[in-house]
Formats: structure tokens, C-alpha cells, sequence
């Protein structure tokens, strides 16, 4: 989701609204504003994109020379108008608008409705909104330090990741917190901006100030203070940021592609975020009721092109925890005619690929139990299948998937482990899994920072053909990373299961054949025979390894992923591997964000 606040003098609306229009990359299902003119809060918000919103100003637009805006990206509750930013509460005394998710949404929502509160949304925001009011009850309300104290108290209250700018009425000022989602503050010669990201405000000022998390700003005409959520002073430095308005969209990055590489540890976060209880290791889905998969004996997951690669992993850790299991594309789906026993699931970062719903229409039609796994509130899987789970990745603008194939594969892990509970398996599943994912954030940062992928996409450039090969939970990898790679550099790129190799594409193998061989922990001993099977027929191998394992040595060639558990060491490789196809990609000056024939999302049979 995308938010912008302007504060300062004269009118925000039009700042407002073209803060939005640069924002629409972050969300476009529903879009809003609310200003302050000291004759209350004017609130505008809708369904549909920002140019929606703007029709809709054409003809009753307000005017304030505070405000804020929102373009959303739904995570919680469909693209409706009351689930539309900004939210207020009961007596519109407060507007709030927000990116993130609020964890303990559902207990302050309880608290809050046994007092007398009534809800208008399904949004975990609008709890804010509500508490903000109830800690100014008692207090001057007029005053801009009593409604500091108060916001700061709300904040307290919060458990989860969050941006947000607060409007109160009557008060000529912008609250706004960052806790775990981004938030920085334009300033400008004659105003502050707030923006989820600094393309929001880049038309007014390119000096910004990055807050950090645990930041509260009180953002006025004439001023500004940070401090803590306690209320102590902080101080952060004024920077100068030198992007163009065009390289603005994809946040200073040459290509969407590279940003959204670069963003996978924010989109794994969010992915992750309130799903699994630290105390026993349960998962629970927000849109999913306890105990939804208790009939389930067997799943079948549906998908096309990466999603494909998703579901391959997913199947995998189901099989695992001891649930039968198979991942299958679409365009070739076929079931029994009774599959009563089955749960079908709709793979599919968009929800309307024609394929996958085709599938997932006839095995409901055969009578199996269907969810959707999506990066998309209200898209056609979501609205169709009988539940939805939602993969929180945030928009995907590159047509190679990258951080969407992180997030269903983080997803589709903590699906099995709750497919499992609600049946009640008997197998845990990945050891060590929830460690590895509370670790994986962290550890893609390691890999987007680190170089030797493009030194090895340099190294190895102009090769007749390019092979990934790895078993068990770096196959699915494998064949990814070949599909990444044959997509945008338009190279010949195969991708196999390493045992296969001796069984027929080794007779492809040559001195000008790189091979890239994934280690994830996972029969590694017998990887590493292929290994030797492709170097006696003269191939280079590059080992996607931790530093020190054994393959390091045997290797011609190294792209380091940190030691994990292997599902997510194979997706520290996908990382890699997305990271070496745009770097091949870019020295053969591909059009990486629009590769040549392909489409985001296919809707035709
Ligand atoms: C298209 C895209 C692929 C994507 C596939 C499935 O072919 O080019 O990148 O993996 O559709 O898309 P979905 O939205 O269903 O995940």
C-alpha cells in the first residue's frame, strides 16, 4: 500500500492526490484522502483506482492544508469503499491511514467492541482509529502535545508492523509512527510530506528524512518533533536523494525486477507476520477458520510457470507431514470424477490466470474442497474458491515473479503445517522450518547485498546453453531459476532434476554448458556425484552453496547462500539465481521488466 501526507500551508488536496497517482505501484484496488480545515475532517475514499478517486473529487472535492492519502493493496478484507483508506472512528474525530498489519487486530477489536465500539470495516487498521480515540477521552483534544501523549499510548498498544499518519480534528498537525513497514518525510521548502516511499513526494522535495522504526513524528506548518514511543527525543539527519521522478517508481532501482528482488526480506515479513504462534509452532490464517482442513485427505495444487515451481515445494512439505500430495499444472489437470476426499489449491499470484481457474472450477465441480492462494484480495480465485489465503507480497510489476515465488513458498510452508494440525498428522514436517523462516528475512538481505551474482552472469556470458539442476527441495528451485533465466535473457536455459541428468540431458552437457548445481542440505552427497558426472564432460559447475560445503571445493564456481534448513536454503538459491538471470539479462540489454511475448498474467486458455 502506498500513504502520503502533506502539512503546510495553503491547499493539500492536489499534492494529496498526485502523491497517490506516483504511489499506484504499491496497491490500486481502492484509494482515499482526508483533510483538516478547522471545520472538521473531510473524508473522501473509494473502491477502484486513483483515477477514480479523482473523478469523484472533480465534482465534491474538499479543501485543508493537512492531509493525508492511502492506495491500497488489500490484505485484510476485500477491495470494498468502508474497507478503503482512510478509516475514522465512530464520532470522525480521528483518520488514520496505514500500511502493515496490526497482529493483535482481533483482541483489540474485542476489547474495543465490548465497550461499545461499532466497527465499519474487516480492516485490522481500524482499530487505530478507535483506540486513538478512546486515550483522548479525558484529555485537551485541541492540544497538539495532549494528542502526542495519546498517540504515543495507542502506539503501545499495537503489536505487528506498521506506518501510519493520523489526522485529529481540530489539530493542524500529521501523527505518524514506522514500526517494521517504511516511512520517511519530505521537506520542503514551504511544506512537509509524508510518503510510504519518497516517490510520493518527489515532485515538491527531494531532501528526506528516513524514520526508523520506533519513530513517532508530530508533523506541523511550523514544525517538527521526533521522538520515541515513550516520548524521548530522537534526532535523524536530512538527506539528499538524487533519483529522477522516472527511476522513481522502482525506488531509485534501474528495473521493477531489481527492486522487487531487493524487496523480498519487507514481503517475507509481511508474508509471515502474525501466522505463527511462538508459542506451540500452530499456524493460523486471518481468513481461515479453525479447523478448515479437518475432512482433507488428499491435495492436489494447480498452477502455470512459476506459481508451477511453488506448488512443486509446497507438495513436497506436504508429503513431508505425512498429508498424500501433488502439484500439477493446470493446462493438464485432470481428477476422478468424485474427489470429495480432496482439497484443490489454486496456486496463482494474480488469481485470474484462465489455467488455474479452469482446474480449480473442475475439481470443485467434482466435488473437492478449493482455496486460493493469491497475491490478490478479490481476484477471481479468492472470490470463487471456497477460501482464500493471501501470500501478502505486496504489487508485482515485473513480469518475471520473483518475490511472489518467495512468498507462496514461504506460505504454502506454513500451509502444510497447519494442513497438517487440522488433520492431525503425526509428522512435523521440515524440522527446524519455523527457526529457518523467523531467519529467512534476514538472510535473503545477505544475499540481495552481496556481488558474485553478477560477476558469474559476467563470467559466464555468451554460453550455448545454461543448466540448474538440484534434488528434493532444490528441484523445484532448479527449475525455476532456469524458467527466470530463459524468460529474460531469452538464452536457452533448462532446468532438471539433478538424478535425471545421466538419463538424457547429459548428452546436452559441454565445455560451453554451464551447469548450476543447488545445495540445500538435502541429498547433497548425491548431487555432488552429478556434479562430477557433468565436469568429466568438460562442463563448469557453479555450486549454489554455503560458504564450506563440500561442493565449494568441487566447484568451478561459487554463489554463497547462508547455512539454513533446506526449504529455505532453496529459496536463498532462488534468490541468487532471480539475482544472476537480471544480471546476464542486463549485459545482453534485455527489456527485463517487459520480457519479448510474455505476459503478467495469461487469461485465455
Ligand atoms: C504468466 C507469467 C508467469 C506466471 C504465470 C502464472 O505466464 O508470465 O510469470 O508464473 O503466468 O501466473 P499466476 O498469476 O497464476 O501466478
Amino acid at each position: 500500500c502506498g500513504i502520503i501526507g502533506r502539512v503546510g500551508y495553503g491547499d493539500a488536496v492536489d499534492a494529496l492526490v498526485t502523491g497517490l497517482e506516483n504511489l499506484e505501484y504499491r496497491g490500486y484496488d481502492s484509494a482515499g484522502v482526508a483533510v483538516q480545515n478547522g471545520t472538521g475532517l473531510a473524508v473522501r475514499k473509494q473502491s477502484g483506482d486513483v483515477s477514480d478517486l479523482e473523478a469523484t473529487l472533480r465534482h465534491d472535492q474538499p479543501t485543508g492544508n493537512v492531509g493525508v492519502g492511502h492506495t491500497r493493496w488489500s490484505t485484510h478484507g476485500p477491495p470494498t469503499d468502508q474497507n478503503a483508506h482512510p478509516h475514522t472512528s465512530e464520532t470522525d474525530e480521528v483518520a488514520v491511514v496505514h500500511n502493515g498489519v496490526i497482529e493483535n487486530h482481533a483482541e483489540l477489536r474485542d476489547r474495543l467492541e465490548a465497550t461499545g465500539c461499532e466497527f465499519t470495516s474487516d480492516t485490522d487498521t481500524e482499530v487505530v482509529p478507535h483506540l486513538l480515540e478512546q486515550h483522548l477521552d479525558g484529555r485537551d483534544a485541541d492540544s497538539v502535545s495532549e494528542v502526542a501523549d495519546a498517540f504515543r499510548a495507542t502506539l503501545r498498544d499495537l503489536e505487528g508492523s506498521f506506518a501510519l499518519a493520523v489526522l485529529v480534528d481540530g489539530v493542524d498537525a500529521v501523527f505518524a509512527a514506522r514500526e517494521g513497514s517504511p516511512l520517511v518525510l519530505g521537506v520542503g521548502e514551504d511544506a512537509y510530506f509524508l510518503g510510504s516511499d519518497v516517490p510520493a513526494f518527489l515532485d515538491w522535495t527531494d531532501r528526506v528524512m528516513y524514520l526508523e522504526d520506533g519513530d513517532v513524528a508530530v508533523v506541523a506548518p511550523d514544525g517538527l518533533e521526533l521522538t520515541d514511543q515513550r516520548g524521548e527525543p530522537v534526532e535523524r539527519d536530512v538527506e539528499r536523494v538524487e533519483w529522477s521522478s522516472e527511476d522513481a517508481g522502482k525506488g531509485g532501482y534501474d528495473h521493477y525486477m531489481l527492486k522487487e528482488i531487493h524487496s523480498q526480506p519487507d514481503a517475507l515479513t509481511d508474508t509471515l507476520s502474525g501466522r505463527v504462534n511462538p508459542g506451540d509452532g500452530g499456524v493460523a490464517f486471518e481468513s481461515l477458520p479453525d479447523g478448515a482442513f479437518a475432512d482433507v485427505e488428499q491435495v492436489r495444487l494447480v498452477a502455470c510457470g512459476t506459481s508451477y515451481h511453488a506448488s512443486l515445494a509446497g507438495a513436497r512439505l506436504l508429503r513431508q507431514a505425512g498429508i498424500p500430495a501433488h502439484a500439477e499444472l493446470a493446462s493438464e489437470f485432470s481428477l476422478p470424477e468424485s474427489a470429495d476426499d480432496t482439497l484443490a489449491v489454486a496456486v496463482t499470484q494474480s488469481g485470474e490466470t484462465a489455467d488455474t481457474l479452469g482446474a480449480v472450477r473442475a475439481a470443485a465441480d467434482a466435488g473437492a474442497q478449493t482455496l486460493a492462494v493469491t497475491n490478490v484480495v478479490g481476484s477471481t480465485a479468492a472470490r470463487e474458491c471456497d477460501d482464500a489465503l493471501f501470500i501478502r507480497a505486496g504489487p508485482e510489476i515485473g513480469v518475471a515473479a520473483t518475490k511472489t515465488f518467495t512468498s507462496q513458498v514461504a506460505t504454502l510452508s506454513l500451509l502444510s503445517r497447519r494442513i497438517a494440525a487440522d488433520v492431525g498428522a503425526d509428522a512435523p514436517g521440515d524440522a527446524g522450518i519455523l527457526d529457518g523462516l523467523d531467519a529467512l528475512p534476514g538472510d535473503v538481505r545477505d544475499v540481495t547485498t552481496g556481488d558474485a551474482a553478477r560477476a558469474i552472469a559476467n563470467r559466464y556470458r555468451g554460453s550455448d546453453a545454461y543448466f540448474f539442476i538440484g534434488r528434493g527441495a532444490a528441484h523445484s528451485v532448479a527449475l525455476e531459476g532456469a524458467l527466470k533465466f530463459k524468460e529474460i535473457t531469452y538464452e536457452h536455459a533448462e532446468g532438471f532434476a539433478a538424478g535425471e541428468l545421466k538419463h538424457g540431458p547429459l548428452a546436452l552437457v559441454t565445455p560451453d554448458t554451464p551447469v548450476f548445481a543447488i545445495f540445500t542440505g538435502d541429498g547433497d552427497e548425491q548431487t555432488l556425484t552429478n556434479v562430477e558426472e557433468v565436469q568429466s564432460r568438460g562442463a563448469p559447475v557453479v555450486a549454489v552453496a554455503p560458504d564450506g560445503h563440500p561442493a565449494v571445493d568441487v566447484a568451478d564456481d561459487h554463489l554463497p547462500i547462508p547455512d539454513t534448513v533446506p526449504t529455505c536454503a532453496s529459496l536463498l538459491a532462488a534468490v541468487q539465481l532471480q539475482l544472476l538471470s537480471y544480471h546476464a539479462a542486463e549485459l545482453l540489454d534485455r527489456a527485463i521488466d517487459k520480457p519479448r511475448n510474455l505476459a503478467k498474467s495469461v487469461t485465455v486458455q
